[in-house]
């Protein structure tokens, strides 16, 4: 549904985005990382079709969005950082308004604007002026006026900035549930957010794509990925454990007499815990607790970024 090719774009002397890449299918829920500055939103304008990329192609539903970019924003629905909301007209007045704009009239238009209130529950605030709405609910009312054409393509440049966990639940449900019949594109600077609803993630880092996979596979390359914390009572069991050749540092986290909270990082995330378990069941230490770590999203996505976030264009 998604395919953009060697996007490039320079503001003046900066590259913003630089060779990006990526394609994305229905069902996806793909969600963009990165430091501020490095160049999503510049990346979900130029797919929106509202910024022509220097080089590059996005094509969407085979559309090149640069060249016809009428068309391809038929099939999407943009929510940008910050939407214009007219502030006085009524959540359902601003709804019938920009179904008006997108063609639609009389029944069709009302029957519209009645289901994205009820998809993005603004039913208790349908009638009320814009400029008195909270966050949230103004949040969503942005949310609402992307589907009111029934695109299959969502683009939504930090969704649920702002929003008090609660909100940010409802959104994330929203896009959940809508994500079966669609693909959807969000930023975010939450991380959770992409382990709960993205299947796929794609960190840019300096406007270049370091990397693009699902996120528990991004996790794998946490340098805590496997590694175990142990509760454990017996002998001389550090050094035991010191000589196992896949155990690359072993921290006391607290003591008690012969029994301790040890925390093993694996060298190059080897898998650990099934040497250690076998090796307590042999010398027959008591085993209070053994956890193993899944590998940590923000570990994973400060290594990669951690770089300055502007090249200069060559
Ligand atoms: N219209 C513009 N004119 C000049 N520079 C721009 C323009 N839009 C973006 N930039 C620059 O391009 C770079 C990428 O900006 P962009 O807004 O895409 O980053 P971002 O990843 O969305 O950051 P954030 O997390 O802060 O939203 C930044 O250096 C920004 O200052
Ligand atoms: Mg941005």
């Amino acid at each position: 549904m998604i395919n953009a090719s060697g996007l490039i774009k320079n503001f003046g002397y900066r590259r913003a985005v630089d060779d990006v890449s990526f394609e994305a299918q229905k069902g996806a829920v793909v969600g963009i990382l990165g430091p501020n500055g490095a160049g999503k939103t510049t990346t979900i304008r130029m797919v929106a079709g509202f910024l022509v990329p220097d080089a590059g192609t996005v094509w969407v539903k085979g559309i090149d969005v640069a060249a016809d970019p009428v068309a391809a924003q038929k099939h999407i629905g943009y929510m940008p950082e910050t939407t214009p909301l007219y502030e006085d007209m009524t959540v359902s007045g601003f709804l019938r308004f920009l179904a008006e704009v997108r063609g639609f009239s009389g029944a069709e238009r009302q029957r519209r604007v009645d289901e994205v209130i009820e998809r993005c529950f603004l039913q208790p605030v349908r009638n009320q002026s814009i400029d008195t709405l909270s966050k949230g609910y103004r949040q969503r009312t942005c949310f609402a006026q992307t589907l009111l054409h029934d695109p299959d393509i969502l683009l939504l440049d930090e969704p649920t900035e702002g929003l008090d966990p609660n909100q940010k639940q409802v959104v994330r449900d929203m896009i959940r549930e809508m994500s079966k019949e669609k693909v959807i594109m969000l930023s975010t600077h939450v991380l959770e957010e992409v382990e709960a609803i993205c299947t796929r993630a794609i960190i840019i880092s300096a406007g270049k794509v370091v990397a693009d996979d699902q996120p528990s596979v991004l996790k794998t390359r946490s340098t805590r990925y496997n590694a175990v914390t142990l509760d454990v009572e017996g002998e001389g069991i550090p050094a035991i454990l010191e000589t196992f050749p896949n155990i690359g540092k072993i921290q006391t986290l607290s003591t008690d007499g012969n029994r301790s909270r040890l925390f093993l990082l694996p060298k190059l995330g080897k898998p650990i815990a099934a040497d250690v378990l076998e090796t307590a069941r042999e010398k027959r230490w008591k085993l209070f607790d053994l956890k193993v770590d899944e590998g940590r999203l923000d570990d994973v996505f400060r290594r990669i970024t951690t770089t300055e976030d502007i090249r200069e264009a060559e």
